[in-house]
């Protein structure tokens, strides 16, 4: 069987193809196949093009002037693409929206020798498509707008796209992927496609290169040992962050999520500073567990003002749900959603790093470890230590690392 194959991504911009097409080369390339990605996009914002081509404008269908420098661009990753094969190259990975028949066709044309697999993107998710929105608004090619304009040009830009959109339908080999929920909705397979099996695979499970959980720094409801509430760090709690932003000095982290709340903002902000360019993105999914009408407490009090609630959960803390707030139960729900946001938003970025809360931190770290859910509400979330996950086919490392420590180099 021949071992060349073109995979074709489709779809509107924010759909999350990027990520799709770096999760399968780098995947791909840790088994061993030669594979590239060819993104029309990066060659774009590369080339010194006399055009302002991050405005909405250069992407109308009405712009000649832009759609030639568009086509031009394609021509070129085709080119390239094919230069790769002739040295020996297998798999190449043509990462643009491709959302005409036209386009698909010449690129089809330009390979005749190498099967085609279109792989279509959708997401269907408002809420992740809105985060990806204002996460493309902070890019380096939209510095020079306010954040609302850049949201709005970008809209325009998709807009343009959807005027121009035609859906997969004669291609031979297709498969439309939920990019949000890393499944695969249809697929149409044709021909006998080299590592296809393996795509599959790789478009359905999910792979952790570096996830760098933190629980966020002291508090002055933790010094009171008082839970919920939204406090600030305390002097200690600040130096715990500047510490974690001194060890993550050499570690490239393009987006920290944190809750809502202040004190995980507190902590990922000295982490960013020290890093270039780095985001914050608050994610309402990650915010602690809701203790309802013990909000403030201490648990001696507890234990002493409301006896019932301290006696029910106790034997019971996994599935307990405090009176008007939550349990770790009703929360998996919201944290599992959280993460699919990050591994949708995160552009399939080597490292993650996640600032969270004490329980929120157990109910990530357990949808990763097979453990029973009694003792999940129990598992050890320290504020002087993070942990390290890595996850791939061939392992599953869960690492709690002291922070104040010298860093070794992933
Ligand atoms: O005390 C800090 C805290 O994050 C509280 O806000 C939260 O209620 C608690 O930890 C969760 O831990 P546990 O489930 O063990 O009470």
């Amino acid at each position: 069987m021949k071992r060349k194959l073109v995979i074709v991504m489709v779809g509107l911009p924010a759909r999350g193809k990027s990520t799709m097409a770096r999760k399968l080369g780098r995947t791909l390339e840790m088994d061993g196949v030669k594979v590239r990605i060819f993104n029309n996009g990066e060659l774009r914002r590369r080339l010194d093009i006399d055009a302002d081509t991050s405005s909405s404008e250069f992407f109308s269908p009405a712009n000649a002037k832009g759609v030639g420098i568009r086509e031009k661009i394609s021509r070129m990753t085709i080119e390239a693409a094919q230069s790769f094969f002739a040295e020996g190259g297998e798999v190449a990975i043509m990462d643009a929206s491709n959302v005409t028949r036209e386009r698909r066709r010449t690129i089809a044309a330009a390979f005749p020798d190498q099967p085609l697999c279109f792989v279509e993107c959708l997401n269907a998710d408002d809420e992740a498509l809105e985060a990806n929105l204002e996460r493309k608004a902070g890019l380096k090619e939209f510095r020079h707008l306010t954040p609302e304009k850049a949201q709005e040009s970008f809209l325009k830009r998709i807009a343009f796209y959807e005027s121009i959109y035609e859906p997969l339908d004669a291609e031979a080999n297709r498969i439309l992927v939920d990019s949000f929920d890393s499944c695969i909705l249809q697929e149409q397979i044709t021909d006998v496609l080299p590592y296809y099996d393996r795509i599959r695979d790789i478009i359905t499970t999910r792979v952790v290169r570096n996830l760098f959980l933190v629980r966020h720094g002291e508090t002055h409801f933790n010094r009171e040992d008082r839970i919920g509430g939204d406090s600030d760090l305390t002097d200690k709690g600040r130096d715990q962050a500047n510490a974690l932003a001194e060890h993550f000095a050499t570690v490239r982290i393009p987006i920290i999520f944190t809750s809502n709340y202040k004190r995980t903002l507190q902590t990922a902000t000295p982490i960013a500073e020290r890093q270039d360019p780095c985001s914050i993105i608050a994610l309402p999914e990650f915010n602690e567990i809701h203790a309802g009408v013990c909000e403030g407490m201490t648990y001696e009090e507890i234990r002493r003002k409301m006896p019932h609630v301290a006696r029910a959960r106790g034997p019971n803390k996994y599935r307990y749900v405090y009176p008007d707030g939550e349990g770790y139960r009703t929360m998996e729900d919201r944290v599992h959603r959280g993460l699919k946001k990050v591994f949708f938003l995160n552009n399939y970025d080597e490292n993650i790093m996640i600032v969270g809360h004490r329980a929120v931190n157990r109910m990530i770290l357990s949808s990763f470890l097979s453990r029973q859910e009694e003792e999940i509400p129990y598992i050890y979330m320290p504020q002087d230590r993070y942990y390290h996950i890595q996850i791939d086919p061939h392992k599953r490392i869960f690492e709690l690392i002291p922070y104040r420590s010298v860093l070794t180099t992933w």
